[in-house]
């Protein structure tokens, strides 16, 4: 029986140190309660003089990958350092070598999974990453013990700590987005280059691993279709909080029986919604299980210690099976061969922002022709007009009962081509 487990980290940055700090703080909890003596022996470091604020004796930096890749004491390695490459090379090569590996690399996981899956299942390791999706919310260690009883339908999540954060500010305290995305970036939840927070791109990544572990599928995130927040306007927030809304960039996926409906984008859901009321940086996952019916995950989706709490959780996991002997999955933890396809957005309502003219019969003209074509409109407001250039402009905001997003589109665009409107200033779904 193995009791000392030895552990090479990949990376001393924000999500490295809270690993190692997590670790020292609870070192002797983790003894009496599993019985494993966990050590971090070796980090990896590009530049072993910074000074990264925890006190770490400096003997366990290296620079060189192969300290810790050919150590044949270390069994675990855990990928801290972010980006595709060379992470899911190093990866590659510890799962090669027979060590188990955990990361919470989102997207390299999203980009390479199934390759990394298969290299485990070879070489009969683990390679687990719990802190890639929703940081300290143990979501996919939750759905693959606990929930495994069920078969879900569909999925929503809150992924992205930064743009709930904006969102949730512009919303309670009527802030602006660029003075909130600032805050955000000053507070250290948002990246220098907010990208791909605010374009949704973050919670692809996320969506895309959720989806194999739910559903099985092998849907990339490319393949997602997704929007991010930087065309939410005041009047979206107003509009949507005065009837009853909230908004939140939504990740959600949806299992029928020909496929899987999915999109990142931001959403108008009820107040009275579970996810309505998870605010500011936090993160939420809510799941739909046929056994278990409806169930929702809430917590910190990144920061130091709580990422470091679940990277801790799957090395202490495998520690707790390599001191039975060995550490592999008969059948692979995350699947990829449900054939479960990408099928498209699907039905839903929608809210409608425009700007037209005002002068008697625009808005007969628009629901004609919202008439003759299929869609339904299910409320309609204007807001007080204004002088623009000598004309005098006015907002509507519409809430469209349920169509297929492509129609919707068509239609809109036919209104815009005939001059019946100024401008389409924003579309989102609406979840009721
Ligand atoms: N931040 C969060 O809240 C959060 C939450 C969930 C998941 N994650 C994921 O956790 C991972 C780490 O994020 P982080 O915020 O800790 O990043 P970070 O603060 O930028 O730290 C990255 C660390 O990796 C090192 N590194 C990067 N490339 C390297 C290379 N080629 N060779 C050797 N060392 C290299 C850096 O070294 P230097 O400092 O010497 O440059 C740094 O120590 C990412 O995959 C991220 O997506 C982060």
């Amino acid at each position: 029986m193995k009791q000392h487990i030895k552990v090479g980290m990949l990376g001393i940055g924000n999500i490295g140190r809270g690993t190692y700090t997590a670790l020292e703080m609870n070192h002797q909890q983790i003894l009496e309660t599993t019985g494993l003596d966990i050590e971090i022996v070796k980090i990896l470091n590009r530049h072993p003089d910074k000074d990264r604020g925890i006190d770490l004796p400096k003997e366990k930096y290296t620079t060189d990958i192969n300290d810790i890749l050919d150590d044949p004491e270390i069994d675990i390695v855990v990928e801290l350092m972010g980006g595709i490459e060379p992470a899911t090379a190093y990866m590659a090569s510890a799962l090669e070598k027979g060590k188990s590996v955990v990361t919470a690399n989102k997207a390299a996981i999203a980009a390479n999974g199934k390759r990394l899956v298969e290299l485990a299942q070879e070489n009969h390791v683990l390679l687990r990453f719990e802190a890639a999706v929703a940081g300290g919310i143990p979501i996919l260690t939750s759905l693959t013990t606990a929930l495994l009883s069920n078969e879900f339908s569909e999925v929503h999540g809150i992924l992205n700590g930064t743009t709930n954060y904006i969102l949730s500010q512009m919303t309670e305290y009527g802030k602006d987005y660029a003075e909130m995305l600032r805050t955000a970036q000053e507070k250290g939840f948002a990246e220098s280059d907010p990208t791909a927070d605010v374009e949704g791109h973050d919670s692809a990544n996320k969506l895309s691993i959720l989806m194999s572990i739910i559903f099985g599928t092998e849907i990339p995130p490319e393949m997602i279709p997704t929007r991010g927040i930087t065309t939410i306007a005041r009047e979206d927030i107003d509009y949507g909080f005065e009837s009853g809304y909230r908004i939140k960039l939504l990740a959600s996926a949806k299992k029928s029986k020909k496929g899987i409906y999915t999109n990142v984008e931001p959403v108008l859901i009820p107040a009275s919604h579970p996810l309505a009321s998870v605010y500011n940086e936090f993160n939420a996952v809510f799941v739909k299980g046929n056994a278990v019916d409806s169930l929702m995950f809430y917590g910190r989706g990144a920061g130091s210690l709580p990422t470091g709490s679940a990277v801790l959780g799957d090395v202490i996991g495998i520690a707790r099976k390599l001191a039975k002997g060995a550490a592999y999955d008969v059948v692979p933890q995350i699947r990829y061969d449900s054939g479960l396809r990408f099928i498209g957005e699907g039905i839903s309502k929608y809210y409608v922002r425009m700007t037209v003219t005002d002068k008697p019969g625009v808005l007969g003209r628009i629901t004609t022709t919202f008439g003759q074509f299929g869609v339904s409109v299910e409320a309609v407001k204007q807001n007080a007009p204004y002088e623009s250039d000598g004309e005098r402009i006015a907002s509507l905001f519409f809430r469209i009962f349920e169509v297929e997003r492509p129609l919707l589109y068509y239609v809109l665009n036919k209104l815009h081509k005939e001059n019946i409107i100024l401008s389409v200033d924003n579309i989102m779904r609406i979840e009721d």
